[in-house]
């Protein structure tokens, strides 16, 4: 069933659990992360970006895929369908295409008072359909913007002031970085978790950046007020893995080994195996209505 994200993400940071926010890029993908779900009676938040949505022609393309997989898989967990890194303008048109949840990133806004204003407005307008809203304070890197050892620091200040406009779940940086991390990264700050929490109380706080933490680090990041682990470079890798293996043992060469369906089947299953290892050391598990 698709829902918000708020209590599925409530129930997580009460029950120190985390759940899986997993990018899309299309039907295959979508379809692995609803199985992964689905098998491990897990919760599960299918998220997307305006590129990944610009790769589907629209958010309505892809709000239209995930809501008929779920109908017609007959999936039982909930779904959130939510916007990662959106723009104010992408957050308005996901509240149209019939996203469950959006995350406006006013973190690259030239003052900290845009990024509020606008998370205000965006609050407002989405809470009246009953949709979720995720905030962001400070910037989460990424390698490719030249950032190496250590990702941005969140100011607690600045997140419990984007709290208290109502916002649903807050991203904050405490030392992540989208993409692969560094050889010198420096790992994830756990006092400025713990100085973050102090101020935000029970709501629940999102990790980017979810690929290649180590399994011990997110754990105690869940231990500690984390309910949302964001993870996209992590599937994408599986996804090239297997279909490199794929190709590399040369069975598309093989019969109608070229068949598209043939072609996407081990890229696709190793989503789904994936997709289910994270669940489970997340620990979403069986939390399907908790
Ligand atoms: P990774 O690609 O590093 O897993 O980050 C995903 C993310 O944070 C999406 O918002």
């Amino acid at each position: 069933m698709l829902v918000n994200a708020t209590n599925m993400l409530k129930a997580a940071e009460a029950g120190h659990y985390g759940i899986g926010a997993f990018n899309t890029n299309n039907l295959e993908w979508a379809d692995a992360i609803l199985t992964a779900a689905e098998e491990t009676q897990s919760p599960v938040i299918i998220q997307c970006t305006s590129g990944a949505a610009k790769w589907q022609i629209s958010y309505k393309v892809v709000a239209d895929i995930v809501k008929q997989l779920i109908e017609d898989k007959n999936i039982t967990v909930p779904v959130a369908l939510h916007l990662d890194h959106g723009t104010y303008e992408d957050c308005f048109k996901c509240i149209e295409a019939g996203f469950s949840s959006v995350m406006y990133d006013g973190s690259h806004e030239e003052t900290f008072d845009i990024n509020m204003k606008k998370t205000e407005e965006v609050v407002k307008a989405a809470h009246a359909k009953g949709i979720s809203v995720e905030a962001e304070v400070g910037g989460i890197g990424g390698v490719e913007d030249g950032v190496a050892g250590m990702g941005e620091l969140a100011d607690p200040k600045q997140c419990k002031a984007i709290a208290d406009l109502g916002v649903d779940f807050l991203a904050c940086g405490i030392g992540n970085i989208h993409g692969l991390y560094p050889d010198n990264w420096q790992g994830l700050s756990f006092d400025t978790l713990a100085a973050i929490k102090a101020e935000v109380g029970d709501l629940p706080l999102v990790l980017h950046g979810g690929t290649g933490i180590p399994v011990e680090q997110v754990a105690k990041a869940i231990e500690n007020g984390v309910s949302k682990i964001n993870v996209n470079t992590d599937l994408q890798v599986a996804f090239a893995k297997a279909t490199r293996a794929y190709i590399e043992s040369g069975a598309d060469q093989e019969g109608k080994g070229y068949d598209p369906r043939k072609l996407l089947k081990p890229g696709r299953d190793a989503i789904v195996a994936r997709t289910k290892e994270l669940i489970c050391q997340f620990g979403s598990d069986g939390k399907g209505w908790a």
